[in-house]
C-alpha cells in the first residue's frame, strides 16, 4: 500500500542515496560501499512496499566511477552487475523470502528460459565474490592494450598506465600471439600489502587508508602511475567477455584453468562446480565460515551457470545478466551480556537507548557499545538489562543489538521501562512518532551535542575544538549557545585543563576563521531537523541571506499563500521551487527557523561578525564559455538545469532564458521544445550536454590539482 509515510521515507532515502553517490563520485565518500549497499537495499524494501516499478529502483544503482582527467572508453560488451539474493526480499504477498527459496526460483527460471526438461542437468559454478574493483583488460596479439574501469557499465576510465605500473595483471599472455581478447576480473589489495602500505603512511605521519577496496580504487585513479609500483595490488580474472580469432573454452571451470595457463591469477582452488541450487547455497554458506581466514576481502559468492553456451540465450534486465546471481554473506553475530542500557541525547533532544556490553570481538574489533535503535524496537524485542544479547555490525561497521537470547535469561530480570524524564536536565520527556525527545533547549547534554555538531568539520570546521574542550566550556565558561563561542577570549581558555597560552590563542584564531564559512555551513551547523548539508546548501542558494530566509520563515508560518506556494505549488504532484523540500519537512524547518531560540542564535552570530550570506565559489574563466550567452532547454541527462547554469556562470558565461540572435549556444536535452526550434531557425549552435561538459572540462584539464 502506498502510504504518505512511505512516500516521505522514500523521498528522504532517495535524497540520501543521491547525496552519497555524489560524494562517492567526487572521491569524498562518507560511508563504506557496504553501507551504501545497505541503503540501496533499504530503498528496495521501501519501494516494494510502495509498489514502485522495478526500473526506478534499479536505475538508482548505476553509479559511475569516472574521474576528471581520465579518458572515457566505451566497453565493447557492457560491464553489468549481478542481481543479489537479498534477505530483505519479499514475495508477492509481502512475506519474507528465504535465500534458498530465492535461489531455487532463480534456478527454476533459468531452466525454463533454456527449455530444459526435468531430467536434464544444469550445472552451476560458485566462486568467491572479491571485494575489489572490476576491471576490463583488452589484449591484442597477446599484449595488454587497454585496462578500463567499470565506470557506469557502458563506459569506464582508461587506467592502462596505472594497471601496468601495478603489475597486477599479465602484460603479455603466455602462448597467445594473435587475435583479440577482452578479459575481466577484479583488482584487489591483499591484507598484508594493504597493511604494509598503511604502516608506511603512518611512519610518514600521513593519514592512513581505512578500507582496502576504496584504497585500491583511489590508487588506480592516481594521475602518476609510478604511485602504483610495488604497492602490492593483485588481481583475480574470472571472465572472458569477448574474443576474436581464438579458440576459447565453453565452460566456466575450463575458463579459469585456461586463464591460469595464460599467466593470470585465478581462484580455481576456491571455486566449485555444483549440480543444484541447494548445493550452491550450501557451498556459499560453508564459505562464510572460511572467509576470515583468507588473505584478501570477499563480500559474498557468485553463482553462475557453468555452460557459457547458455549465456547469449539468457538475456538480462539491462542492468543484470540472467546467467548469474550474487550471494552476500550474513554479518558476523556474537552473543554477549548486556550490562546496562544507557541513554544518549542528541542535538535535537532525541533520546536513544545505547547498549553497554561485556566486550566482545566482532568482525575484527572489540565491541562494548552498540545501538539499540529506539524504544519501540527495544520493547518489541523485549530486551532487558542483564540479558545475553546478539550483536552484529550493520554494513560491517556499526555495532547493533539484534535481539536477546530468552532461553539464557536469568530469572527475575525486570522488563525495561522507558525513561520519563530527561537524564540530563530532569525535564519530562515527550513522545513523537516512535521517538522520545527532551523538549528543553537549555538541556546541558543537548547543548553539548549542538556545540559539537556546530564545530564539526562539515559544519563550521573549528579546528582544535574537540569534545572535551566543549564539555569544559559549557561547565566552566558558561557557554550556552553556539554564538557564545565567538566571544571566548584566550585568557578564558587558559583557565581550562590542558590549555596553554599558545593553544588558547590558536583556538581563538580558528574560531575567527570559521566566521567566514558562509550561510550554507551556518544553516547546517545549527542542526535543524530535516536540514542536512544538501538542504542547507539549497536554502542558502535560494535565499542568499539569513535575513531573507528568516523573513520567508515568518511569512510561511503566518500562512502567507505566496510563501507556501513556493514550497507546495497548487498543481498537485508538482515540486516546489525549493529543490527537494517536501511540505512536511518545510513546516518543521520554517517553524524552527522562526522560533525565538534560533532567531536569537542567528542574531548573536551576526553581532559577532559571522557571515550570514552565501559565499560565492571562485570564478575561473573558461575559454569557449567566458563572455558567451547560453540558453538551456529540455531535460539534460546528468546535470540539473540550475547546476548547468551555475557551472556556466562560474566559467564566465551568461545564461539567458530566451533565444535570440545574440544567443551563442543553446544546450538542448530531451523534450526540448520551442527554444530548440527557434535556435535552429536563427542558426544558433545547438549543443548536447556532453558538448557543454567537454567545454567545461577544459577548465579541469588546465588545472594541476589532483582529484
Ligand atoms: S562475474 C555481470 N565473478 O562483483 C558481472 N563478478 O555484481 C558479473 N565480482 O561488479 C561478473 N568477484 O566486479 C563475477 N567471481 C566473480 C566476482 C565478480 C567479484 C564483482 C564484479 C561485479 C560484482 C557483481
Amino acid at each position: 500500500m502506498k502510504t504518505e509515510k512511505n512516500q516521505d521515507e522514500l523521498e528522504a532515502l532517495e535524497r540520501t542515496i543521491a547525496r552519497h553517490e555524489r560524494l562517492y563520485r567526487a572521491g569524498r565518500s562518507e560511508i563504506s560501499d557496504a553501507e551504501f549497499d545497505e541503503l540501496l537495499e533499504l530503498y528496495s524494501a521501501h519501494a516494494d512496499a510502495a509498489g514502485l516499478p522495478p526500473k526506478r529502483r534499479l536505475d538508482m544503482q548505476i553509479e559511475s566511477d569516472h574521474t576528471e582527467g581520465f579518458e572515457t572508453v566505451a566497453h565493447r560488451v557492457p560491464m553489468l552487475s549481478l542481481e543479489k539474493l537479498s534477505s530483505s526480499r519479499r514475495d508477492a504477498q509481502g512475506a519474507p523470502m528465504a535465500l534458498a527459496e530465492q535461489l531455487s526460483l532463480w534456478y527454476a527460471r533459468r531452466r525454463k528460459d533454456l527449455e530444459l526438461s526435468s531430467g536434464e542437468p544444469l550445472a552451476l559454478f560458485v566462486e568467491p565474490k572479491i571485494d575489489g574493483i572490476g576491471i576490463s583488460l583488452v589484449y591484442a596479439n597477446g599484449q595488454l592494450q587497454r585496462a578500463v574501469t567499470r565506470g557506469d557499465g557502458r563506459q569506464g576510465d582508461d587506467v592502462t598506465a596505472q594497471v601496468m605500473a601495478s603489475g597486477a595483471v599479465p602484460i603479455a599472455l603466455v602462448g597467445i600471439s594473435s587475435g583479440t581478447l577482452e578479459l575481466r576480473g577484479e583488482l584487489y589489495w591483499p591484507h598484508a600489502a594493504f597493511s604494509a602500505y598503511n604502516a608506511r603512511l603512518e611512519a610518514e605521519g600521513a593519514r592512513t587508508i581505512a578500507n582496502a577496496r576504496n584504497g585500491c580504487a583511489g590508487l588506480m585513479k592516481r594521475k602518476d602511475p609510478s604511485a602504483l609500483e610495488g604497492v602490492g595490488i593483485e588481481s583475480f580474472l574470472y571472465q572472458l567477455a569477448y574474443s576474436d580469432g581464438l579458440d576459447v573454452p565453453t565452460k566456466q571451470l575450463e575458463t579459469l584453468d585456461w586463464l591460469a595457463s595464460l599467466g593470470a591469477q585465478v581462484y580455481t582452488q576456491e571455486a566449485r562446480r555444483v549440480e543444484s541450487a541447494e548445493e550452491a547455497l550450501d557451498y556459499c554458506e560453508a564459505y562464510a565460515e572460511r572467509r576470515r581466514e583468507l588473505s584478501f576481502d570477499i563480500d559474498g559468492m557468485v553463482i553462475k551457470l557453468n555452460n557459457l553456451h547458455y549465456y547469449p540465450a539468457l538475456s538480462g534486465t539491462g542492468h543484470h545478466p540472467h546467467w548469474g546471481i550474487a550471494y552476500k554473506f550474513p554479518p558476523e553475530r556474537k552473543l554477549t551480556r548486556l550490562i546496562s542500557i544507557a541513554l544518549s541525547i542528541g542535538k535535537s533532544g532525541k533520546v536513544t537507548p545505547v547498549a553497554h556490553l561485556e566486550p566482545v570481538s566482532l568482525a575484527g574489533t572489540m565491541v562494548s557499545r552498540a545501538s539499540l535503535h529506539n524504544f519501540v524496537e527495544l520493547e518489541r524485542k523485549d530486551i532487558r538489562e542483564g540479558d545475553q544479547v546478539y550483536v552484529e555490525k550493520a554494513g560491517e561497521i556499526i555495532p547493533q543489538v539484534v535481539g536477546a537470547e530468552i532461553s539464557e535469561r536469568p530469572p527475575g530480570l525486570p522488563i525495561y521501562t522507558r525513561p520519563e524524564v530527561c537524564p540530563s536536565c530532569s525535564v519530562p520527556l515527550v513522545s513523537e512518532d516512535i521517538f522520545i525527545y527532551c523538549p528543553a533547549p537549555s538541556c546541558p547534554d543537548q547543548l553539548r551535542e549542538r556545540l559539537k555538531h556546530f564545530a564539526s568539520r562539515r559544519a563550521m570546521d573549528i579546528e582544535g575544538l574537540g569534545e572535551s574542550l566543549i564539555d569544559q566550556m559549557v561547565e566552566k565558561l558558561q557557554i550556552g549557545s553556539p554564538d557564545d563561542l565567538f566571544l571566548v577570549t584566550p585568557a578564558q581558555l587558559e583557565t581550562l585543563t590542558r590549555m596553554g597560552k599558545k593553544s588558547s590563542e590558536n583556538l581563538v584564531r580558528s574560531i575567527e576563521t570559521a566566521k567566514s564559512r558562509g550561510l550554507a555551513r551556518v544553516l547546517y551547523a545549527l542542526g535543524l531537523r530535516h536540514v542536512g548539508e544538501a538542504m542547507a546548501e539549497e536554502l542558502a542558494r535560494f535565499f542568499s541571506s539569513a535575513s531573507a530566509l528568516l523573513g520567508f520563515a515568518e511569512r510561511y508560518c503566518d500562512g502567507n499563500d505566496e510563501a507556501i506556494g513556493l514550497v507546495a505549488p497548487a498543481k498537485s504532484g508538482a515540486r516546489g521551487a525549493i529543490e527537494g523540500l517536501a511540505r512536511k519537512s518545510a513546516d518543521s524547518i520554517f517553524s524552527e527557523l522562526n522560533s525565538e531560540a534560533i532567531r536569537d542564535v542567528l542574531r548573536g552570530l551576526e553581532d559577532h561578525g559571522v557571515l550570514l550570506s552565501v559565499v560565492e565559489p571562485a570564478r575561473k574563466e573558461v575559454l569557449g564559455i567566458a563572455g558567451k550567452t547560453f540558453v538551456l532547454t529540455g531535460v539534460l541527462p546528468n546535470l540539473k538545469r540550475d547546476e548547468a547554469a551555475m557551472q556556466i556562470k562560474l566559467a564566465g558565461g551568461k545564461v539567458s532564458s530566451s533565444v535570440s540572435a545574440k544567443t551563442s549556444f543553446v544546450v538542448a536535452g530531451t523534450d526540448a521544445g520551442t527554444k530548440l526550434a527557434k535556435a535552429e531557425a536563427l542558426g544558433v549552435t545547438v549543443l548536447a550536454e556532453s558538448d557543454l561538459l567537454a567545454l567545461l572540462d577544459a577548465r579541469n584539464t588546465q588545472s594541476d590539482d589532483d582529484p
